[in-house]
């Protein structure tokens, strides 16, 4: 029979002998915007789920023999079970958060940059970037000189930036012209207005060739 103390020393092995065998345990806290939620706590060992807490069963599961007799003497275990009680409280407060944040738009940080073309000596390239927006959708376009550019534009996709937050970029190619007035139009959720970034004020004074360095 595995008491408390040896599931404990067991853990300890298992994290210790890391250049031979690979263990790791996962707090999973996962929920929908229509307010479901599952608490799980998985230990894993070599890639393989060996024990699992779930938080709407509110038990210990065992997935080998050795295992199930863990999880029996974890069951048991008014500690055991009340220190996952408080865990699963944790991951309700932070679906919580989560919604308060996403409920609200993140206006985007944005920066305008020439990016050097290679062999070609009359066109220029502008990069629009726009970083760490929510929610997702938004547009960028092009202003020369007032008026919307509608060829030589590639835009990206909204990309994920890891972090519920989106990233996206425009590239505009186009021969200079000096005192040319350049703008990137950016569209967003967290604007009340469109907003510009100009690009024209470097321009009109230096060109943008000696900008790039040419
Ligand atoms: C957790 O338990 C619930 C209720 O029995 C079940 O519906 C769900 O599939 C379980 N989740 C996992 C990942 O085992």
């Amino acid at each position: 029979m595995l008491t408390l103390q040896s599931f404990l020393s067991l853990l300890f092995l298992l994290f210790s002998s890391a250049d031979a065998l690979y263990s790791y345990g996962l707090l999973r806290c996962q929920f929908t915007s229509t307010g479901d939620l599952l608490f799980l706590e998985q230990i894993y060992f070599n890639k393989i789920l060996l024990l699992q807490y779930n938080g709407t069963l509110g038990k210990y599961t065992g997935y080998t023999k050795k295992a199930k007799d863990i999880a029996d003497q974890l069951n048991k275990s008014e500690r055991f079970l009340e220190q996952e009680k408080k865990n699963e409280e944790k991951c309700r407060a932070h679906q919580q958060l989560a919604f308060d944040f996403l409920s609200k738009p993140v206006e985007p940080y944005v920066r305008l940059s020439p990016v050097e073309l290679q062999g070609s000596r009359h066109q220029s390239v502008l990069v629009c970037s726009a970083y760490d927006f929510y929610p997702k959708p938004i547009k960028l376009s092009w202003l020369r000189n007032g008026k919307e550019v509608t060829t030589d534009v590639t835009s990206t996709e909204e990309l994920p930036d890891g972090n519920w937050l989106y990233q996206a970029h425009s590239h505009l190619e186009f021969i200079p012209t000096p005192g040319e007035k350049i703008a990137c139009k950016v569209e967003h959720a967290s604007l009340m207005e469109p907003k510009l970034y100009d690009w024209g004020q470097c321009l009109r004074r230096t060109g943008i060739r000696s900008l790039l360095g040419r």
